[in-house]
């Protein structure tokens, strides 16, 4: 054999024990040559808001320390792309799908799929609207909703409102505009509150976020006293177009994620309160599901949705008086906080 044989030998094994050690689309848990007869499928909307990125890392953390082979796609906010991402995963055999829709409605054709290969399917964090769904593991997100309603209403109980809401195509931008006009609703109908505008945010943009808050103020000649945004990033583009009209701190503006960029907004001033969901939890937890379903076992559930066994876990509160909650948990650190 010759040392040119030899080395290019070399090559292709290390390759495929590389292969064997990712065996996914984008990343994949166990270390290189790590073979586990558990293979689980992931597949995530988008890594655009820094929580997705979170639940992402973690699953394939927990993975990893359990030893099996997490297979994870992640679409780029797109129903097509999610659709051949998990025709793909589900191609490639696994034995469980880890579902997190951009659509809840279109998924469920994707969950059919899954059930007719014998593929039982976790909607995670965003509920898929279909009767076929095994388990689905998520925060409470009315609670979410209602901690947001409450706490801007406590702020401002009387005064012109924008009320906006998150993507039409997720479940949980219902269901957090659905708890927080627990408390909006009432002071609208007594008329101490005047709603000025009404919008959903298409596909959870910030910039759209931007341009309505941006034309609710020019309409109202910046008569606005609150402003509900359902997580941080649309409170990002709100905050935006506040600080446009030298407007930004002066206005209460909600917030949802505890997203680096929001909790030193809270720090700054300019955003009212932020709601801690720890992700890291929630993936975890979708791991140990993943496993439980891979060998025949059920779930534990604390909750029905939609007729679906649901875990929800808690959503809490942050403000400038709790910010340590982050820092103690290790969510986010001081120096990220504090830094510029
Ligand atoms: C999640 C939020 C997130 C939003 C946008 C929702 O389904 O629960 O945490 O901010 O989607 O990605």
């Amino acid at each position: 054999m010759n040392k040119r044989f030899l080395v290019v030998a070399g090559i292709i094994s290390l390759a495929m024990i590389f292969l064997a050690g990712c065996g996914g689309d984008d990343g994949a848990a166990g270390e290189a040559g790590v073979s586990s007869d558990i293979v689980v499928g992931v597949s995530l909307p988008t890594q655009r808001e820094e929580r997705w990125v979170r639940d992402r890392d973690t699953m394939i953390a927990e993975a990893e320390r359990e030893g099996i082979d997490l297979r994870v796609a992640v679409a780029d906010a797109d129903v097509a792309q999610q659709a051949a991402q998990v025709e793909n995963l589900l191609a490639q055999g696994v034995q469980v799908l880890i579902l997190a829709p951009h659509d809840a409605n279109a998924a469920a054709s994707l969950v059919e799929e899954a059930a007719a290969d014998g593929v039982p399917v976790i909607s995670y964090d965003r509920l898929i609207l279909s009767d076929m769904v095994d388990v689905y593991l998520s925060f409470d997100n009315e609670r979410v909703g209602e901690l947001q309603g409450e706490y801007i209403t406590n702020l401002v109980p009387s005064g012109n409102y924008i009320v906006m809401s998150g993507a039409p195509t997720d479940n949980n931008a219902t269901l957090f505009k659905r708890g927080a006009m627990k408390y909006i609703q009432p002071l609208a109908d007594s008329g101490d509150i005047t709603i000025v505008t009404e919008r959903a945010v298409d596909n959870w943009l910030p910039e759209n976020a931007l341009n309505i808050v941006e034309n609710a103020l020019t309409s109202n000649n910046n008569e606005v006293d609150a402003i509900l945004a359902p997580n941080d990033g649309t409170a990002g583009g709100a905050i935006q177009a506040l600080s446009a009209q030298g407007l930004a701190g002066s206005v209460p503006v909600t917030g949802q994620d505890a997203e680096l960029a929001g909790v030193r907004r809270i720090v700054q001033g300019t955003q009212s309160m932020t709601i801690f969901k720890d992700t890291r939890e929630l993936g975890t937890a979708a791991i140990q599901a993943a496993i439980t379903l891979a060998q025949g076992g059920s779930v534990e559930t604390n909750n029905v949705v939609e007729g679906v066994p649901s875990l929800l876990l808690t959503p809490h509160v942050i403000t400038a008086d709790n910010i340590d909650m982050l820092v103690d948990s290790g969510y986010l650190t001081r120096e990220e906080i504090e830094g510029n």
